[in-house]
């Protein structure tokens, strides 16, 4: 099972919220129509899909915040406690529930620990908001047929933002480049918990596989143009790439640890700049 640290989605938020496409949050807005709008949050991590999306959306909502990893849940509060006084709004904390009220509205949040593996057990209000960031690529084709027919079945709305598709772009170049990043794809196929991941194609069979299911879907690029001052987020990119491509080729573990200095030492010298191809997707029946 793949664990993924507080400091890993910490530094990933803001990259992230600078990333997602406008175009489809503007089109989500058009297309929401119930209030109190139910918002279920998948594989929620620290909250940071919340914190992007409750203000975007308007209107009074419900969320519900799943996750499995109770370490990472449990800084839900205080996360959103920090952001909620950055934007001046105000916050209530009470036994496992939040609320968050501005001057139009109020958003209710109930955060579960649950493991998602089993998306059978999961209850999907209806006519709900079925979101989730950064976890389409972690799961396997029969996980997201189930999703299909639970998000169809409760005739929600779907928006499945940040869902990398295999793209990544090194500046400056080194000859291995073209080679780890294959390796690090192949990766992203191996099991994450869900069963064979489907890595770099996620969004592709999404796209099908909610089709089928009835859905009209859009898709839009959401890729993180990550520049020379974001340094611990590319240290962090790198170090988790090289261990991933040691993993899948451990008699080329000279060879890679060469290639992860190289690229470490542009980055210490602030040459070193990354695109890493994502797609949001939102879907309506
Ligand atoms: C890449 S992180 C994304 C977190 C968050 N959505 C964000 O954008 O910051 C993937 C999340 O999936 C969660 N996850 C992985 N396997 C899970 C499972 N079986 N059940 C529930 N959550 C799971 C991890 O704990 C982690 O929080």
């Amino acid at each position: 099972m793949t664990k993924f640290s507080s400091n890993w989605l910490q530094e990933r938020e803001p990259i992230d919220n600078r990333s997602r496409s406008g175009k489809i949050i503007q089109n989500l807005s058009q297309i929401l129509n119930h209030q109190p709008l139910k918002i279920i949050d998948l594989a929620t991590g620290t909250g940071a899909n919340l914190r992007y999306l409750c203000d975007q959306i308007k209107g009074h909502q419900i969320w519900t915040l799943i996750d499995h990893d109770e370490a990472l849940l449990k800084e839900i509060p205080s996360k959103t406690q920090q952001w909620a006084i950055n934007k001046n709004v105000f916050i209530e904390e009470k036994n496992n529930e939040i609320k968050i009220k501005n001057n139009e509205h109020e958003y209710q949040i109930n955060i579960e620990q649950q493991d998602l593996s089993d998306l059978k057990r999961i209850y999907f209000p209806k006519k709900s908001l079925i979101t989730s960031s950064a976890l389409l690529d972690l799961v396997s084709f029969d996980w997201l047929k189930t999703l299909a027919m639970k998000c169809s079945n409760s005739e929600s709305i779907i928006l499945f933002s940040l869902n990398y598709d295999g793209y990544i772009d090194f500046k400056p170049y080194e000859p291995e480049d073209e080679y780890v990043r294959a390796l690090i794809n192949k990766h992203q196929t191996t099991n994450k918990g869900f069963g064979k991941a489907m890595g770099p194609n996620a969004c592709h069979q999404a796209i099908q596989i909610f089709k089928k299911a009835g859905y009209n879907v859009q898709s839009s690029r959401s890729d993180w143009k990550i520049y020379q001052n974001d340094k611990n987020l590319q240290k962090l990119l790198i170090d988790t790439w090289l261990k991933a491509a040691i993993e899948i080729a451990p008699n080329e573990m000279e060879k890679l640890q060469d290639w992860g200095k190289r690229r470490l030492s542009h980055i210490v010298l602030e040459h070193s700049k990354l695109t890493v191809g994502h797609i949001d997707l939102l879907g309506w029946l």
